[in-house]
């Protein structure tokens, strides 16, 4: 008889259609010798299909690694804190200090910090609120993390982005428990790559300062592809306002640095007072003893160096620069060639993804796949394209690919 192992309340298994199985299926096409196209991965390669590297990262990693391999603390090294924090918020920085209690924690990458907030914000029987069109590992997160999740509609009937749906879901969990924890992933949402105007946020945070007066509401602000938007978003400026809930923006230096493999990320709380950051922070210390033990001292250590270095902060940018109007033209390219070939997408402003509207996504997955291109379906009707992995002329051999199985 075939033992079982697995305890019943871990028994689940990744999709068969999980972004990294994907990539690992065009992996093998390419050592079988196949022209492959891989557009699963959220990675950035350049047109020569070169990884994106951040050199200055890159080189402060290979020097600093090393100095600070002991155990970090709980919340991660205080120069990352400090190098993060400015990066970040940049000149805001100061007005967003003056207004909240920061609660700073350093994670394993993004994933690390969501996990960490769906942890601390959700009961058993409460909700996370997602967008309908999401990063699928979202879902997952939340049910290791023992919470269920709601899901707004991202757009409308005429693809305007949605608040009409954010409110309704927002209201209902609220009246039924009092609380709620919803979460934003722009700009450059993945799987779109659409970006949230300067009036959308307004009338966002205009509602969200409302509701906030009725209980705990908590909105993740998940910017993990901030740094390739084509112009400044808006949620900056915005966090530089009076709050009346709590937002929670989750970093990650995965896409931004290039340092996807190293596993580092932050979780910042904008908190209203020095009471609710002390017990966020105990909340967050211990779920991250339970869990990981510690961040990964030495990325944090070797990220912080470069941030508190005004000089290196500059080429920092500089580099990132590059790699992001790269992919700005490239984001631009596709979508002319989609649009003249009639093919539906979710409207794309930038960043390292688009989705095209089908009406079978596994059926176009699997015409894809014959011919050794791979893409992600996602739902029923929704194919993601990561266009962050493959060059100009392979956008264009995907594009009359889909012209051929659509
Ligand atoms: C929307 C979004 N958020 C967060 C993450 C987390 O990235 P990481 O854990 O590598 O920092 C990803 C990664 O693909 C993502 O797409």
């Amino acid at each position: 008889m075939k033992k079982d192992y697995v305890a019943l309340r871990s028994k689940s298994s990744l999709n068969k259609h999980d972004i990294l199985t994907i990539s690992g299926l065009a992996n093998k096409d390419v050592k079988k010798g196949f022209k492959t196209i891989n557009a699963s991965v959220g990675a950035y390669y350049d047109e020569e299909k070169k990884f994106g590297r951040v050199p200055t990262i890159e080189n402060a990693i290979k020097e600093k690694f090393s100095e600070k391999m002991a155990y970090a603390a709980v919340t991660g090294h205080e120069n990352y804190k400090k190098g993060i924090l400015s990066y970040a918020f940049g000149e805001r920085l100061k007005t967003i200090k003056e207004k909240n209690e920061i609660f700073f924690g350093a994670t394993l990458g993004g994933t690390g910090a969501l996990s960490i907030a769906f942890n601390l914000f959700t009961d058993t029987d409460s909700h996370v609120i997602l967008p309908d069109v999401m990063w699928s590992n979202y879902k997952l997160i939340a049910k290791k993390a023992n919470c269920s999740h709601r899901t707004y509609k991202l757009f409308d009937e005429s693809d305007n982005w949605n608040l009409k749906s954010i409110k309704e879901e927002v209201d209902d969990e609220m009246a039924k428990k009092g609380r709620a924890l919803l979460l934003i992933n722009d700009p450059c949402e993945n799987p779109t790559g659409y970006s949230m105007s300067k009036k959308e946020y307004e009338d966002l945070f205009a509602y969200l300062n409302k509701k906030g007066e009725e209980g705990e509401l908590v909105v993740l602000f998940d910017i993990a592809y901030y740094n390739f938007s084509d112009t400044e978003c808006p949620l900056f400026e915005m966090l530089e306002g009076d709050l009346n809930f709590l937002p929670v923006v989750i970093f990650s230096c995965s896409k931004s640095f290039a340092v996807y493999g190293f596993r580092c990320g932050a979780f910042i709380a904008l908190c209203p007072d020095k009471e609710s950051k002390e017990d966020i922070g105990n909340a967050f210390r211990a779920q991250v003893r339970g869990t990981v033990s510690s961040p990964v001292g030495p990325i944090l250590h070797s990220i912080g160096e470069v941030l508190n270095d005004k000089e290196a902060v500059k080429k920092v940018i500089d580099e990132i620069s590059v790699n992001k109007m790269a992919l700005v033209e490239r984001g631009n390219y596709l979508t002319s060639l989609l649009d003249e070939a009639g093919i539906k997408h979710y409207p794309y402003k930038s960043g390292f993804f688009l989705t095209l509207k089908v009406e079978n996504a596994v059926a176009t997955f699997d015409a894809l796949a014959e011919k050794h291109f791979y893409v992600v379906p996602i739902d029923e009707d929704k194919v993601r394209i990561a266009l962050s992995g493959i060059s100009k002329s392979e956008c264009l051999d995907l594009v009359n690919a889909l012209k051929e199985v659509l």
